[in-house]
């Protein structure tokens, strides 16, 4: 049975009940944080939290993220997934629930607080080399997408499209610039140089992205933070997807035509392995490989 947290209780989920006058409910009014835990130790709890303070600062919600890690510990204890391989945990504040005005509610109104954790399977070794496919859609979203908001219409819908088009990711362009994918990072490779778009409001700034920088200037790959427009997609020779849950993605196929020769290429594997290692480093845990 699963163990949810809501509002400062520990409970199994069907008697974890909301408000209708919730304002995530009502206006998708919040942010949220998903965070991957390796043999029980979530992996950079504290980027995930530095994220959430900032993105609750810029919604102006009242809610202090110090009790967070206790939260995590104490989830995952009580749905017993310290040993798996894999868990997540889903970490979620609404500005709370009063009578619906479009302007802030009384500031007496508490956040709601929710959060779950649940085993995840990763991703097989097969699947992973056999690569992913991706199509390119239009980024319909607002221009602060450096937060973290429950507002993931956009994205719900781009998925949805790359689904019934085959594909197993959406990549959203914007006025001609590859920026993201619709749950993840990109990153390309264009004559051995490794290109992602800069952290600004029109990306999420991942908690993946960040160490797939720090791990490529560790391994000595050439990095340039620079906007890539869709035109160069033909001249890269290897494009990949980074995500809590995604890891490092690689992407063989966009919108029919294949990446370089169609596989997942050296670049990607190196940053692969060396992520894998470094969260076998730091949460203490042996990771099957899947590449
Ligand atoms: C739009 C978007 N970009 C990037 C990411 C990757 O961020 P992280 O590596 O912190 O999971 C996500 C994760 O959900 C996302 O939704």
């Amino acid at each position: 049975m699963d163990v949810v947290f809501l509002n400062g209780e520990y409970l199994p989920s069907e008697q974890a009940h909301l408000s209708v006058d919730d304002r995530g409910f009502l206006f998708g009014d919040g942010v949220y944080e998903v965070t991957p835990v390796y043999g029980g130790e979530p992996f950079r709890l504290d980027r995930h939290m530095a994220r959430l303070r900032r993105g609750l600062r810029g919604l102006g919600i009242d809610y202090d993220v110090t009790g967070m890690k206790g939260i995590h510990r104490e989830i995952l204890s009580r749905n017993e997934l310290k040993d798996e391989e894999m868990a997540v945990v889903y970490f979620q504040v609404t500005r709370g629930a009063a009578p619906r005005t479009h302007h802030f509610p009384p500031s007496d109104t508490a956040p709601t607080v929710y959060a779950y954790a649940r085993r995840f399977a990763r991703r097989e070794a097969g699947e992973w080399n056999r690569g992913s496919s991706a199509i390119t859609i239009p980024d319909s979203r607002w221009a602060r997408t450096d937060i973290k908001t429950l507002q993931l219409l956009p994205s719900v819908l781009a998925q949805e499209t790359a689904r019934r088009r085959e594909a197993n990711d959406a990549i959203f362009v914007r006025d001609g610039i590859a920026v993201e994918g619709a749950h993840s990072n990109l990153f390309f490779v264009r004559d051995g140089v490794l290109l992602t778009h800069p952290a600004s409001n029109q990306i999420l700034p991942g908690i993946t992205r960040e160490a797939i920088l720090e791990l490529a200037g560790e391994a000595g790959i050439p990095v340039e933070e620079r906007p890539l427009p869709s035109e160069e997609l033909p001249e890269v020779s290897e494009v990949f997807l980074t995500g809590s849950t995604t890891e490092v993605r690689p992407v063989v196929r966009i919108d029919g035509r294949p990446v370089g020769d169609g596989r997942p290429g050296p670049v990607t594997r190196t940053l692969h392995g060396r992520f894998l290692d470094r969260i076998a480093e730091e949460c203490g845990v042996a990771l099957q490989t899947v590449a």
